[in-house]
Parts: C-alpha cells; sequence; structure tokens
C-alpha cells in the first residue's frame, strides 16, 4: 500500500491527552453531548460545513469504549482520489459536489433503482453506531457513525436468488481528483451478499451527529467494521449484485497484500507488517488487534467453512 506506516504520524496530528480529557470534561459539565460536540468543532477544516442529522436512536451495536475526537476523524484520512497523504482529504475534498448526488443499485436484482440521497436520509431510522474502525495500515479509531443497516436499502431492491456478492462503486472525477495510477480509478469494493446483508453492515451517511464530511466519504459510504478500513468505500455511487466476486481496487493492485476478505485478523500478517498489534490515534502504546476487530461473536460464524489463513 502506498501509505504511511504508523510510526509516520508526525506528533502534530495526534490530539495530546490533555487537551483532549479537556475537551471531553467541557463536553460532559456543559451537558451538551454530540451535537453540540460537533457544534463545537464545525469551524475546523472538514470540507463541506456539516449539518445536524436530528435525533438518533442509539444502537446495541456500539462499543463504550473511548471516542477518537472529531478532530483526528476528520483530519487523519484515507481517500486516495484527494492524495496519499493524510492530511490531503482534508484539504482537497472541500471541492467534491454531494448535491444533487444518486446511488444506482443494479444487477441481479428485481427491482433496479436509482435512488437520490434525500430519499436515502428518509429511508429508515437512522442510528448513532460507535465502531472501532481498524486500518490494514495498523492503526485504530473509535468513531460515532450515522446511518442505518445496508440491508434496508438492498431489501428495496429485491435481489435475485442468483446473487451471491455486492460490488461498491465510489465517485470519480478525474478534473477534481487524483489521475495518478495509485489505483485502478473508480475505487471499487465488494463484500459477499451475506456480509453486505449482516446487521452490523452500515450504510453511513453522518459521523458525531452530523452529515459526513467530504474527507470521510460525503455524502453516502459503507462501513464494515469487522473488516480493514480500505472494504468500507466512500462516496459511493452505484452498488451492483452480482453472481462472481468483483474486482476490488486494492486487491487489483495487490492480490498477495490486500485480500478480497480482509476481515481484521491478528494472525494473517500483512507480507510487509504484522498485524497483530495497532495503535489508536491519540495513543502512543500499542495494544493488541482482536480477531474480527472485536466483532468476532457477530460475525465468526460467516466463515465456518473457510480457512482464514488462505482466504484473508
Ligand atoms: N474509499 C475511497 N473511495 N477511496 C479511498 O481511498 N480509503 C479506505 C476507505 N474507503 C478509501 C475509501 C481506507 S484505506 C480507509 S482506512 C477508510 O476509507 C478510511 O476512512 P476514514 O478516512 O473515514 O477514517
Amino acid at each position: 500500500m502506498l501509505i504511511k506506516r504508523p510510526g509516520d504520524i508526525a506528533p502534530s496530528e495526534i490530539t495530546p491527552r490533555t487537551l483532549f480529557d479537556q475537551r471531553r470534561d467541557f463536553l460532559r459539565q456543559s451537558g451538551a453531548g454530540l451535537i453540540a460536540g460537533a457544534a463545537l468543532w464545525a469551524g475546523l477544516p472538514s470540507g463541506a460545513r456539516a449539518a445536524s442529522l436530528g435525533a438518533l436512536s442509539k444502537s446495541a451495536f456500539s462499543t463504550m469504549e473511548e471516542m477518537t475526537p472529531r478532530k483526528d476523524v476528520t483530519s487523519y484520512n484515507n481517500f486516495y482520489e484527494f492524495g496519499t497523504d493524510k492530511a490531503d482529504p482534508a484539504e482537497r475534498a472541500g471541492v467534491m459536489k454531494t448535491r444533487p448526488w444518486t446511488v444506482r443499485i443494479e444487477g441481479l436484482v428485481n427491482k433496479p433503482r436509482t435512488f437520490d440521497i434525500d430519499e436515502i436520509l428518509r429511508m429508515a431510522p437512522l442510528e448513532e453506531r460507535i465502531y472501532r474502525l481498524r486500518c490494514v495500515e495498523a492503526w485504530s479509531m473509535v468513531i460515532p457513525w450515522v446511518g442505518f443497516p445496508l440491508s434496508a436499502l438492498l431489501k428495496q431492491v429485491d435481489p435475485q436468488g442468483s446473487a451471491k456478492y455486492v460490488q461498491f462503486i465510489s465517485h470519480y472525477d478525474p478534473k477534481i481528483m487524483s489521475r495518478l495510477p495509485v489505483l485502478d480509478w473508480p475505487y471499487r469494493e465488494g463484500l459477499r451478499l451475506d456480509e453486505a446483508m449482516h446487521p452490523l453492515t452500515l450504510l453511513t451517511v453522518g459521523l458525531y451527529g452530523e452529515t459526513l464530511p467530504n474527507q470521510n466519504g460525503a455524502p453516502v459510504r459503507i462501513v464494515v467494521p469487522w473488516k480493514y478500513g480500505f472494504k468500507s468505500a466512500k462516496s459511493i455511487v452505484t452498488i451492483r449484485l452480482l453472481e462472481k466476486q468483483p474486482e476490488t481496487s486494492w486487491n487489483m493492485a495487490g492480490p498477495e497484500e490486500y485480500g478480497f476478505y480482509s476481515n481484521v485478523n491478528p494472525e494473517v500478517d500483512h507480507p510487509r507488517w504484522s498485524q497483530a498489534r495497532e495503535r489508536r490515534i491519540g495513543e502512543f502504546r500499542k495494544r493488541p488487534t482482536l480477531p474480527f476487530n472485536g466483532y468476532a461473536d457477530q460475525v465468526a460464524s460467516l466463515y465456518s467453512s473457510m480457512d482464514l489463513k488462505r482466504q484473508f
């Protein structure tokens, strides 16, 4: 992966512990909660202006772990269409227009449809899901995403019996995005249909109670918390149901390094670095990486008949 190693994170990119604690205390004392927290940081460079997503239901799938500050979630990003440096997306993705925006669902479905983003926002009750995000580069964050299960969207198009896989295609506009052959554009990812229908797989429209900043994949992205972060495609415009396993950008770029499944697995190292431990952004010590990123109870059964060291 043409990426910075975790050790390359500049100290200035990481919130000092004392500052982080002061922010949390402020939010607690003001009794303000998430929405106010997001407003507090609205002045930071985070692409197009975020809008509140209103009342959100809480999810039983949320982790109780300490959340990564919004500033870090929105300034330390991978969005290679806007450059390969972690700071590039926050600086450059603001030019992407996220209205109007449509998502086309096609392929092996009985009711192919193009959904407007505003239809998607009204489709199902929005939930806050506090998930761990584990990047293949061995750093992690805890992010309060906002969205609803992808299954609610897929059910609307009535998948055919022969559909076994789902491909996600990100928006690509060479006028404002990278033309370097870093990856084969547009960015493509994929899941098996049962993975896509799993209740943990989130169609994501926001974070910290507000619409997604552009650098985090506005206006709509996928979040699959038990897989390495690159499986969670940003700014999607097409969802295609297929019989055969789809092409995916990272797998095409390096099949030995980035498997189709890419379930978080501390026992399967990346050929160039260990996956046994990770560094939570904002912390200096490393912590052990958990199988399936801590979601084994919910998802391990999806892979009971597979050799996960071979099908990584
Ligand atoms: N989606 C697109 N379209 N382009 C990308 O470069 N990077 C992936 C994923 N989705 C990427 C993408 C990777 S490597 C990670 S770790 C996550 O987005 C990062 O999401 P975040 O920046 O919101 O934390």
